[in-house]
């Protein structure tokens, strides 16, 4: 049995467009989306889905919010972009709004997750030479493996996935990398002196939605602080209520020295990112060492306070736990070997599937697709499903019961 989409004249006509002028670096799932609105999405044909990945985490607060849209023409028609020659009249006030809620001296704007990161390492790397002591050009990042922190030619560096790293030598040294989830690793890692931080997702999306042990973040925090390393949280999947907390940290009380946001922190409507640190690492970036064009303009600033509003005023973290719970439980309930196992946490989740007859995970999401639910593999045998936190129970119950049509349709 193989699974196919029969596209219809106009949507193959899109997808010949982005195939013959686009470079091909993405495989996407044979739908063309036209349209969407909270948990939904809609195709060129007008055909409904739900939406079970959420951009990558990006759109937690839902398609196309009308708070967040309503935001976006108002300050579009005011004022979008200055560059960072000048003050503008949001920056500061979004500043002090984030650094608020997250509890940080400072922030510093960016645009992509991956800028964040890389705006992370730097002041990991400036605080190590100027704070910590350590000689120049001798720095070392300890990140584990599995990461995905983005496409740069440094994240990529650091980043153990073939695939991600083929002909883009040579690499950024000085990364040192650790298992995922392996404490005595990073206790062994941190004996080295010069290492200055430690770059860690609290749960890693992209590998395949890998929840750590209960304690691991707490512990490896309190080791980094003992060792006088930096705790840089990359939480730009994780963060922004996606696991059931404001961050994934907070499930274990824990405050990143580096903080990095991105994706959901504009509610998918723009590209915002940020890196919330207190004066100590913050300061060493004097002016003229980092930037960016874009950070920091009026337009993404204020997309994001109303994106922050929205997860505060619809308590989307509540929701996200609760509905998490119920979401892992009823896919734990579908009799089926095909799959083989069910994790998450709050609304960020993986079933990983049994590949039978030629029918993959990558043949199980163009059924959930058909079906009316749009999901991806991630490496392989596992798919995420990820909804937009404003998605209810009924929706929830909904889902399940559209992937359990589908899983048995295939058995
Ligand atoms: C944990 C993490 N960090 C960084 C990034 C990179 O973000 P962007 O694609 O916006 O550069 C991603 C994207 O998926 C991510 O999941």
């Amino acid at each position: 049995m193989t699974a196919e989409i029969n596209l219809s004249a106009k949507a193959q006509n899109l997808v010949d467009l982005e195939n013959k002028y686009g470079a091909h670096n993405y495989h996407p799932v044979p739908v063309v989306i036209d349209k969407g609105l909270g948990v939904h999405v809609w195709d060129v044909d007008g055909k409904q889905y739900y939406d079970f990945l959420s951009a990558y985490s990006a759109v937690n607060q839902g398609h196309c919010h009308p708070r967040i849209t309503k935001t976006l023409i108002e300050q579009s028609q005011k004022l979008a972009l200055t560059s960072r020659a000048f003050y503008n009249s949001v920056l500061g006030e979004y500043e002090k709004y984030m650094t608020g809620i997250f509890g940080y001296d400072r922030l510093l704007p960016m645009n992509t997750g991956a800028e964040g990161v890389e705006t992370a390492l730097k002041l990991a790397r400036k605080w190590g030479y100027e704070k910590k002591g350590v000689t120049e050009n001798d720095a070392k990042i300890i990140v584990c493996e599995g990461n995905f922190h983005g496409r740069t030619i440094s994240i990529v560096s650091a980043s153990t996935d073939p695939e991600a790293r083929h002909h883009y030598g040579p690499f950024t040294p000085g990364f040192v990398t650790i298992p995922y989830d392996d404490i005595p690793a990073l206790s062994e890692a941190l004996q080295d002196t010069n290492v200055v931080g430690f770059l860690v997702e609290p749960i890693q999306g992209e590998a395949g939605v890998y929840v750590p042990q209960d304690g691991y973040i707490k512990t490896c925090y309190e080791m980094c602080k003992a060792a006088n390393v930096l705790f840089i949280a990359d939480e730009v999947q994780t963060g922004i209520a996606r696991t059931g907390k404001l961050l994934a940290c907070d499930h274990e009380g824990v405050k990143p020295d580096l903080l990095i946001l991105g994706k959901a922190l504009s509610g998918g409507m723009y590209p915002v990112s940020a890196v919330l640190a207190n004066d100590d690492v913050m300061l060493c970036v004097k002016p003229g060492q980092h930037g960016s064009t874009y950070g920091g303009n009026p337009l993404g600033c204020k997309i994001a306070m109303t994106a922050m509003e929205v997860v505060f005023d619809e308590n989307l973290a509540d929701n996200a736990e609760k509905l998490g719970e119920l979401l892992r439980k009823e896919l734990r309930a579908i009799q089926s070997d095909r799959i083989t196992k069910v994790r998450g946490k709050g609304l960020l989740n993986a079933i990983i599937i049994k590949e039978k007859d030629g029918i993959s995970a990558w043949e199980v999401c163009l059924k959930l697709a058909e079906n009316g639910l749009l999901a991806k593999p991630t490496h392989g045998d596992i798919i995420r499903f990820a909804p937009p936190l404003v998605i209810t129970e009924a929706q929830i119950l909904e889902c399940v019961a559209i992937i359990k049509k589908t899983i048995e349709a295939i058995n």
